[in-house]
């Protein structure tokens, strides 16, 4: 790429509040890195930050934003929370990283009693990784083994639904939504998966029925998103769904996987979703917030079954996974102070005062033209636009409002850290009825 194409708009850095020139660093270094999602040319500049802390993000020019995402909602503690510094501290001294083949080490063996002992039902085996869409990946190659071990190589195609997304590796791509644009490009090189409406409605429901029937034979599984569609359009639905993809998957003896990335650790209310909605699934995959935040982690939890169909004297029987960085102990000690942190400190509380916080405060929007939705389920808050407009120039309006909300697709959304304090959820969602008042009059 010739240094004439990357033409950055320094929005943020050069506006007339900025107080300082961007650093050297940012200046030299933004021409060497690719960022994500988004258009080199054309992409409006990020911006440049030196620090974090609690709720805020600390910008080279001195100001502060409040968070409204939590950094795709991971940091539900807050940033730099002094506990999982601590832990993290403490566990650099002793070991950062030890590799996990032939080797085990305390805080992955105690993150993986923890996992199993806080998952409903008999989610007892833990595998980690290092990335949510590698989290899935395993999860689609167990469930496709699953049926291989136990003699039914056929099954190996998935139902899942669209609005879903559940990563940008290939597997996870192949059954993420292939109407949605971000993947659009490379849905015709994927292998093909049956996606589908959920079964939310009637006609939905009948298409539902109708696809179990004529392809169960073929399917490995069902993978869903419980609860909440999040970078599909941080779409909800409630626990009766669940609860009939869970029948469906039994009455065609097929697996049940719920992809938790987003929502587990209490995002939707309750600290997974599969326990509001009263459903075991059969895979279970977490991220994002399984570390506070800290450290990128995953894990993919497979129920005894799914676990039992691996255990044999037949090494050809075993899982052929191994990411280099699985359960890195620096990770797996933020994970742990991470859920004594659940234990200790009243998040499912903060999540529901949040909640309550969000209806009030994004209340306003529900009467303006050019609002087509205004839904919260847990510290989830969402306004739906019927045109959202450019969403460049709608994200710096933020920036000058002096928050952080990333808008994408047609929503306008908060995931805040469940300690923001309630001065600054005011601050954010006071921002947003002012920001898209503006933006429909505009
Ligand atoms: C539900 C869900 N699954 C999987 C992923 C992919 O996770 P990662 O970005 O860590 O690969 C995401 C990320 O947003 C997600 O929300």
């Amino acid at each position: 790429m010739e240094a004439k194409n990357i033409e950055w708009k320094l929005a943020m850095p050069r506006d007339e509040e900025s107080k300082g020139p961007a650093p050297v660093w940012y200046e030299a270094g933004l021409r060497h890195a690719w960022l994500p999602y988004s258009q080199m040319k054309t992409a409006t500049a990020p911006l440049p930050v030196v620090r974090t802390h609690g709720c805020r993000i600390v910008l080279a020019d001195g100001r502060e934003l409040i968070d409204g995402v939590a950094s795709w909602w991971t940091a539900c503690h807050g940033y730099n929370h002094p506990y999982l510094r601590a832990a993290v501290e403490r566990q650099l001294a002793v070991m950062p990283h030890v590799m996990f083949g032939g080797l085990a080490h305390e805080q992955a063996l105690v993150l993986a009693r923890r996992l199993a002992a806080l998952t409903p039902g008999d989610l007892d085996r833990v595998f980690f990784s290092e990335s949510g869409s590698v989290a899935v990946e395993i999860a689609m190659k167990m469930a496709i083994q699953f049926w291989r071990n136990r003699g039914v190589p056929a099954r190996r195609k998935f139902l899942a639904f669209r609005g879903g997304y559940h990563g940008d590796t290939t597997g996870a791509m192949s059954i993420g939504d292939p109407g949605a644009g971000m993947h659009k490009l490379f849905a015709p090189l994927l292998p093909a998966h049956h996606i589908i409406d959920l079964p939310l409605d009637e006609e939905a429901a009948a298409g539902f029925a109708q696809c179990l029937e004529r392809h169960a034979c073929e399917l490995a599984g069902i993978i869903v998103e419980p609860l909440v569609q999040g970078a599909g359009g941080m779409r909800f639905h409630d626990g009766a769904v669940l609860q009939l993809l869970r029948k469906s998957a039994d009455r065609y003896d097929l697996l049940l996987i719920f992809d938790e990335i987003f929502t587990g650790f209490a995002r939707t209310g309750s600290l997974f979703a599969c326990e509001a909605a009263g459903v075991v699934p059969d895979i279970l995959t977490l991220s994002k917030a399984l570390t506070g935040g800290m450290l990128p982690l995953a894990a993919t939890i497979a129920r005894k079954r799914v676990f039992d169909s691996f255990w044999s004297d037949d090494p050809a029987r075993a899982l052929m996974h191994g990411p280099t960085f699985m359960a890195n102990a620096l990770a797996c000690a933020a994970a742990n102070a991470s859920l004594d942190l659940f234990e200790r400190e009243p998040r499912l509380r903060q999540v529901a005062g949040i909640s309550t916080a969000l209806e009030g405060g994004l209340a306003p929007c529900r009467g303006f033209a050019g609002v087509k939705e205004v839904r919260v389920k847990g510290a989830i808050g969402v306004v739906e636009l019927d045109n959202i407009g450019d969403l460049d120039s709608l994200r710096a309006r933020f920036a000058q409002e002096g928050v952080f909300i990333r808008p994408f697709g047609s929503i306008v959304y908060l995931t805040p850290a469940f300690t923001i304090a309630q001065e600054e959820l005011a601050t954010l969602t006071g921002a947003i009825v002012k920001v898209v008042a503006q933006s429909i009059a505009t």
